[in-house]
């Protein structure tokens, strides 16, 4: 495996609508994903869209532990979780909306206040080409909409009503 360079907005690939990825099986997709996760862990990150990697496909990874920022601080952390997600798509959206702070591995050093949907249904192909459909919600269908608006050039300071420096420690970097 392989560390990516993590490209920031001078990039225009990062601008640009994803195309949808054609051979799931293909060696050098599934040799792209395995270097995605590996980059995102070092970074680290808690998701990682193929455009920030340069590579203009539908792709994402994301590492989480679903509902972890739920729990009191002395409670056990739930189990980290992997997704890998080929041409994925929001296919169903609460009406609620949350407000939140997070930052990207793609503009280090800012974070900004987000309004996303408490909860998604995201449909996608796993590496293995088998279709999957996620409910996600909290921190976890925020890191779902993050993501997936990289693979439309979409960026959170589009989306952010406010925008600040910050230590890369203070938000979740996605
Ligand atoms: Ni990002």
């Amino acid at each position: 495996m392989t560390l990516r360079t993590i490209i920031t907005p001078d990039n225009p690939v990062l601008r640009k609508k994803a195309h949808a990825v054609k051979d799931v099986a293909d060696a050098a997709l599934q040799r792209l994903i395995d270097d995605m996760i590996e980059t995102m862990r070092a970074a680290p990150g808690v998701g990682l869209a193929a455009p920030q990697v340069a590579v203009s496909q539908r792709l994402a990874v994301i590492e989480y532990a679903p509902g972890s920022e739920d729990l009191p601080e002395d409670a056990e952390p739930p189990a980290l979780k992997l997704f890998v997600l080929i041409n994925p798509e929001i296919t169903q959206r609460s009406e609620a909306l949350v407000d939140g702070a997070e930052g990207c591995l793609s503009i280090p050093g800012y974070a900004g206040n987000v309004l996303r949907h408490q909860a998604v249904t995201v449909r996608a192909l796993n590496r293995k080409g088998r279709p999957v459909k996620i409910k996600a919600t909290g921190w976890l269908a925020r890191i779902f909409q993050h993501e997936i608006d990289h693979l439309d050039g979409v960026l959170f300071i589009d989306r952010a009503s406010k925008v600040w420096k910050a230590k890369d420690s203070e938000v979740l970097a996605e």
